[in-house]
């Protein structure tokens, strides 16, 4: 399949951030849409991107982006919502427009993100919900002639990730880190592994209505996690594990708090452990990266 051109929505985040400088090394040109382009015009730094304006997730606005484009690449996500936008609007709604648009655009090829543990019916969750509907449109047989492949991520991590950067930033406030959901089992992927994923997938006719789960080699409780971090900063602090009915309090009181560091649904999602049954990374031919080899230097 011929990929010369690509529109990403929600290319502006984390993971948009480290794929569009591999998509541009490939030769594959971007297409942007931004509904803030200002703030991201160091993206054009980056041979053959071009930022644009999104208007609004509206079929028609999203045809006008994919006019010339071969593909089209969904990043779109939230982890909480806010008065003015939900989950379903973002990963459902959005998704089914965005499918769309493309259709009617004649972009034959669609990658779209969605989550590990993403479930429609018994998402532990409304995020998992929400992304599993989301994902299953895009996985539903009626796509007509838009190839789809989907991606179902552990936790990312790599440079500007807001996972270990704000585990990293909690241990530097005085006193002991009251850890909700301590338990909780990660398999951290690397963010280059993920891109690698989407890039190898792009052109690979045997990824078509495939969805791919990705992990890195290896699986952590969060309490690792942050003591893992604490070690690499030469933090001495006790982490404190917090049991489920301090946890769910934890959750409670900072679901209230401007920005919503951690809610109730955060809380659900985490009563899972976010781990691969079939790691997607290895069918694709892409050896995970291991924490070892990039959080040191991240954090240095
Ligand atoms: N990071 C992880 O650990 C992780 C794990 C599993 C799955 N995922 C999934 O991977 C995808 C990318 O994640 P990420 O970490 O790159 O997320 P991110 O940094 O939060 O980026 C999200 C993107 O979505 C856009 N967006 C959010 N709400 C929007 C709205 N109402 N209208 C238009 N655009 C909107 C953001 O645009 P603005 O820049 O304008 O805000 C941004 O481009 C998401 O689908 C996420 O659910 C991520």
């Amino acid at each position: 399949m011929k990929i010369n051109k690509v529109c990403i929505i929600g290319g502006t985040g984390f993971v948009g951030h480290h794929l569009i400088p591999k998509l541009a090394n490939a030769g594959i040109a971007c297409q942007i849409p931004a509904r803030r382009p200002h703030r991201y015009r160091s993206l054009e730094v980056q041979q053959g991107c071009e930022l644009t304006s999104l208007e609004s997730l509206e079929v028609e606005s999203l045809k006008s982006h994919f006019d010339g484009c071969d593909a089209v690449i969904n990043l779109l996500g939230i982890l909480n919502e806010s008065h003015n936008c939900s989950f379903q609007e973002i990963h459902v709604e959005a998704a089914e427009k965005i499918l769309e648009a493309a259709r009617q655009s004649d972009v034959k090829r669609l990658l779209h993100m969605s989550a590990l543990n993403a479930d429609e019916s018994n998402g532990a969750s409304n995020y998992l919900k929400s992304k599993g509907k989301g994902e299953n449109l895009m996985l539903s047989p009626d796509t007509g002639a838009v190839k789809v492949t989907t991606f179902r991520p552990s936790v990312i991590f790599g440079d500007n990730d807001s996972f270990i950067n704000r585990f990293a930033q909690l241990l530097m406030i005085p006193g002991p880190l009251p850890l909700a959901c301590a338990d909780a089992k990660f398999s951290p992927v690397y963010v280059g592994d993920v891109t690698a994923a989407f890039l190898k997938a792009l052109r690979d006719s045997s990824t078509f209505g495939k969805s791919y789960e990705l992990c890195g080699p290896r699986t952590l409780t969060l309490q690792e996690i942050v003591e893992y971090i604490a070690q690499i900063k030469g933090v001495h602090k006790s982490v404190i594990g917090l049991g489920d009915t301090m946890s769910r309090l934890q959750a409670k009181i900072l679901g209230v708090m401007p920005g919503k560091p951690f809610t109730m649904d955060n809380y659900n999602s985490l009563q899972l452990p976010s781990v691969c049954t079939h790691n997607g990374l290895q069918q694709l031919g892409i050896k995970a990266t291991d924490m070892d080899a990039i959080v040191p230097q991240m954090l240095g």
